[in-house]
């Protein structure tokens, strides 16, 4: 099949690779000059495992085109993928100019039928606006051309995205019932037949609950974490374990292990942007989610668990000391540091005038950009940042390491050279990543989220 993605991101790289890994003739577009030369190029502007083999495989093959090219794209797909970015918007809406924008592009180039789908996560109402602006652009110039909008919405993770395209759990479609509707229906069952062999995974929906599906699913994993920071806040106060009471209520076929993990508060581009985006849509219509409400205030809080524990043991005033960092992505396996805790803990441990030095093992270099823009709000003299290229030279000399990203190369570090490195043998472990029985053993002062009890691990 014919396939154009327009927004050649997280989601629209990971969807145009693997459907042209699936056989498909794969346009895909961007406005973004430097990230389409950066792949024409054979370069991935993106860190996503396996991603970089299935694009140079499919470009080598002649199915994947990456273009800047807007009348191109337009002609070349059957189905029109809409995945651009839908930031928030000052008051915490989703911001959806670059999808109406993508939607006029449509709308002026198009000559036959197509199929268009709203990839990107967006407001319930969004399908309506999409087929309006096409619909605007197609008067302009008097075409008479058929069309309809799908909603498809993104399920993936960063960090396993091309395994989740893959072998998704469910895929949401959601269209209209009319004989346009019908033939969209048609066309997405076959475009995703090869991922729907083992058993029936497609939902079809109308377009609006397809929409709303969406912020659903991440409004209650963002819920999840939040309950479990909250209860690990208290359970430092009644001396219990939350890794106990994690793997005792996880094991309640119910409620089930994922989403459980206390830690630094989630971060990202989806959850507290999708979180904030159903309160605001919420509020438009007169209702005031108190639960989603609740869930962003107790993550904002969250981010500031950690660095409680680091000044109630080293002092409001941190100058001279020095912290070593591992982790800065807003979660492992991606370079992502949209939102990520990272940020937020830097800032606050710069302004308290500590020095730190990073390390991440993939985000270095989107790491550089973002903190480029949050330390400009600092005073030069406390811009104290550096970088390491290694795990353990970041904690050469430190006061303590604080680890922010849950990196499986930092499960298992070599404790004696950690605590020979280290000024003092200080860990503030905002991952959890280690039992507080083995620290004891190891002569390790660690602080964790949830695990201050005498008797923990
Ligand atoms: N990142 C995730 O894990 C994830 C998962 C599921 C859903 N989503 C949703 O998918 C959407 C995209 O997210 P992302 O993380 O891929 O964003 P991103 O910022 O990585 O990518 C968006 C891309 O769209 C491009 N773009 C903007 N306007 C354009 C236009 N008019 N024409 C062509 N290209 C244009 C941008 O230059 C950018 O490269 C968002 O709505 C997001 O909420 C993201």
């Amino acid at each position: 099949m014919k396939i154009t993605v327009i927004g050649s991101g997280y989601v629209g790289l990971v969807t145009g690779a693997c459907l042209a890994e699936l056989g498909n003739s794969v346009f895909c577009l961007d406005v973004d000059a430097r990230k389409i030369d950066i792949l024409n190029n054979g370069g991935v502007p993106i860190y996503e495992p396996g991603l970089k083999e299935i694009i140079e495989r499919n470009r080598a093959a002649g199915r994947l085109t990456f273009s800047t090219d807007v009348a191109a794209s337009v002609a070349h797909g059957d189905i029109q993928f809409i995945a651009v970015g839908t930031p928030p918007d000052e008051d915490g809406s989703a911001d959806l100019q670059y999808v109406v924008a993508a939607a006029r592009n449509i709308g002026r180039h198009m000559t036959a039928f197509k199929v268009v789908v709203d990839k990107s996560t967006v407001p319930v109402g969004t399908g309506e606006k999409v087929r309006a602006a096409i619909a605007e652009e197609l008067a302009a110039r008097g075409a008479d051309v058929g069309v309809t909008v799908v909603s498809n919405p993104e399920f993936l993770k960063e960090g396993a995205a091309v395994d989740d395209f893959m072998r998704p759990d469910r895929i949401v479609i959601g269209a209209d019932t009319d004989a346009a509707g019908q033939q969209a229906r048609d066309k997405m069952r076959e475009l995703y037949a090869p991922l729907n062999r083992n058993h029936e995974r497609i939902l079809y929906m109308d377009v609006r609950s397809a929409e709303f599906t969406k912020y659903a699913a991440n409004a209650m994993l963002a819920t999840r974490i939040s309950f479990m920071n909250e209860l690990a806040n208290l359970a430092d106060k009644l001396d219990v374990d939350i890794e106990n009471v994690r793997k005792g209520i996880g094991s309640d076929p119910r409620i089930g292990f994922s989403f459980l993990y206390a830690g630094t508060g989630y971060g990202g581009s989806c959850f507290p942007k999708d979180v904030q985006a159903l309160v605001r849509s919420a509020g438009e219509f007169g209702q005031h989610l108190e639960i989603l409400h609740a869930v962003e205030s107790v993550n904002n809080q969250q981010k500031q668990i950690l660095l409680g524990k680091i000044t109630a043991r080293l002092g409001e005033d941190l100058s001279g000391k020095t912290f070593a960092m591992w982790g800065l992505a807003f979660k492992p396996n991606t370079d992502d540091m949209r939102a990520a805790p990272s940020r937020v803990m830097v800032k606050e441990l710069l302004k308290r005038g500590a020095k730190v030095v990073a390390f991440d093992p993939v985000s270095m270099e989107e790491a550089r950009h973002a903190f480029e823009l949050d330390l400009a709000e600092l005073p030069a003299e406390q811009r104290r940042l550096s970088y390491s290229d290694a795990p353990m030279s970041a904690v050469d000399g430190a006061d303590a390491l604080i680890i922010m990203t849950e990196w499986k190369a930092f499960k298992s570090p070599d404790f004696g050279a950690l605590k020979a490195a280290l000024s003092q043998p200080l860990i503030f472990d905002g991952r959890n990543l280690y039992e507080p029985a083995t620290m004891r053993k190891e002569g390790v002062e660690y602080h964790a989220i949830g695990r201050a009890g005498k008797h923990a691990g």
